[in-house]
């Protein structure tokens, strides 16, 4: 089974671009993996409790799970139509995970991992966490990053996180693949070398923060969300469950492979890379059932952060309404290099759509199905007269089979898409050679016109599977363009010259990649 899940979002704000962006890559692996022929689980959801939710919902009059709920909506209504296809949800506010942190919290009092202490000092309320003196600038300060820093004096229930500090670090040096790309592991590694072994607060005491689990064992106090939220990655895969939880048999999800979270940069230190493989170690899990992390970067505009405060934060759903989503989808994945950071440019969206997929693709559909139609009453008649030529256009679509592989293996979706065009160009560049509307002039070139297009037509269905888990919905047309419904059920193994027979009927073509015509043009 691959176990795939994402960070779970914060409900207190709609989903913006890095929401959909996070979402849709994970989608992308998910329905690639399906096409290497695994089993997939696709977990993913929302993180409804904290601070921040209860302080929003505050300011909007209402209680924080009625402001969580009506956020949640938004989400769920984005996935659906961004084509987001997950097979579990996980909402934090849901009583089942609700049961499973309360029994990892008893748990870990039981094996003498938690302990209640009393603590003065600076507290971040933007960042919901406590503040030491390492978590001060140069000039001494708590700048502005923490926002608002208030003075506390409360007691709390602690992990023992220095307990697991030598474990982990060690953990990470041998584990090269732990966190991918390498580059973010790194800087893990930095963190951890540099860290000084503090034990983490993990509860708050109710008469601060009433939004989160409860203590067990302490009905003064909830849990920290962070603490609450990464539980969801074994809650939900039915750790700890009952039988009729209606959730996955836990063995079966996350022991038959490695799980794998896909996060971005910024929860990799210390949630991602510090608290969670600590938790899963003190509470049990030896180290080859540990996850693998994912880290991808962040779209930022022109070079900026995007943030409220900027007025520079994009909508996704407004985007999907405006560009369509396919474009939206192609242009999350295709301008950025999974792990590294991009610049959001609907410019760019908008030039690598109708460049890439309304002319170049858009072209190929046209010509092989067009001219199939028109010149041999759409039938495919294959093993005509081949040329060096069409050994060669098999030749490109075979390595750039290999290419499209090794790029999705190491999750570079850019890279694969990149993979896919270079064949549609040399398919283009292939027909104006040949020029099979020249060769329909003459019945005595009919078998190598028959080759022409039925190269065409092949290397078209290739594309179509090949795009299907970037974009499920146009290949599914293409495919329903060619008459072969089931193509979509193929493997990448099936993957292999002659996928379209012999006296193949194809379809009339029909627009798949409607340009955009933008205002301005
Ligand atoms: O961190 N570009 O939630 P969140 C790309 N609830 N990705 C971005 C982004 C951007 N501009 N902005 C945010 C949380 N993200 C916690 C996670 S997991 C147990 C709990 C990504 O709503 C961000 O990196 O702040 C994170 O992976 C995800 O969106 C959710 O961010
Ligand atoms: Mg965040």
């Amino acid at each position: 089974m691959y176990f795939l899940t994402t960070a779970i979002d914060y409900t207190n704000g709609a989903p913006h671009i890095g929401h959909a962006y996070e979402k849709v890559l994970a989608d992308v692996i998910a329905r690639y993996r399906r096409l290497r022929g695994e089993e997939v689980y696709f977990l993913t959801g929302v993180d409804q409790h904290g601070q921040k939710v209860q302080q929003t919902a505050e300011k909007e009059g209402i209680h924080p799970a009625t402001f969580a709920k009506k956020k949640t909506k938004l989400f769920l209504n984005l996935w659906k139509k961004l084509g987001v296809h997950y097979d579990g949800w996980a909402e934090t506010t849901d009583d089942r995970h609700k049961a499973c942190v309360q029994a990892i919290l008893s748990d870990l009092k039981e094996r003498g991992d938690l302990y209640k202490k009393a603590y003065q000092g600076h507290y971040s309320v933007r960042q919901e966490q406590f503040l030491t003196d390492r978590d001060r600038n140069e000039a001494g300060e708590f700048g502005a990053e923490w926002g608002e820093v208030v003075e506390i004096e409360e007691e709390n229930w602690y992990f023992r996180l220095s307990a697991h500090a030598a474990w982990l670090k060690d953990y990470v040096s041998s584990h090269p693949d732990f966190v991918i790309p390498g580059f973010r592991r790194n800087e893990l590694l930095g963190a951890l070398a540099n860290s000084a072994d503090l034990d983490l607060c993990i509860s708050r005491p109710k008469e601060r923060l009433r939004w989160g689990i409860e203590f067990p064992f302490d009905p003064d106090f909830v849990t920290y969300v962070w603490f609450d939220a990464l539980i969801n990655y074994i809650s939900f895969a039915g750790y700890l469950a009952a039988d009729n939880a209606g959730l996955p048999d836990f063995a079966g999800i996350w022991n038959t492979g490695r799980p794998v979270h896909v996060i971005g940069k910024d929860i990799l230190v210390p949630a991602h890379g510090v608290y969670w493989p600590s938790m899963l170690h003190a509470i049990g899990f030896p180290d080859e059932r540990l996850p693998q992390i994912l880290v991808h970067g962040w779209w930022n505009m022109k070079g900026e952060k995007m943030s409220k405060s900027l007025g520079n934060v994009v909508d996704p759903d407004e985007l999907a309404d405006k560009f369509g989503v396919d474009a939206l989808r192609y242009y999350l994945v295709r301008d950025i290099v999974t792990g590294k950071d991009a610049d959001f440019d609907l410019d760019r969206l908008v030039m690598l759509y109708n460049q890439e997929l309304a002319n170049e693709l858009g072209n190929l559909c046209n010509r092989a199905l067009n001219m199939t139609a028109r010149y041999s009453a759409g039938v495919v008649t294959t093993g005509a007269a081949t040329n060096a030529d069409d050994h060669a256009l098999r030749d490109s679509l075979k390595a750039v089979l290999g290419e499209y592989r090794a790029a999705l293996d190491a999750f570079d979706v850019a890279e694969a898409l990149k993979a896919i065009n270079r064949h549609v160009t040399v398919c283009n560049a292939y027909a104006e050679r040949n020029k099979p509307w020249e060769l329909a002039k003459d019945p005595a070139h009919k078998p190598r016109l028959d080759s022409v297009l039925a190269h065409l037509v092949e290397s078209l269905a290739h594309c179509a599977v090949l795009l299907s888990p970037v974009l499920p919905d146009p290949a599914q047309r293409i495919a329903a363009q060619l008459r072969m419904d089931n193509l979509l059920d193929l493997k990448l193994d099936d993957l292999q010259w002659g996928l379209v027979p012999d006296g193949h009927e194809t379809g009339k073509p029909k627009p798949v990649f409607p340009k955009i015509v933008t205002e301005e043009a």
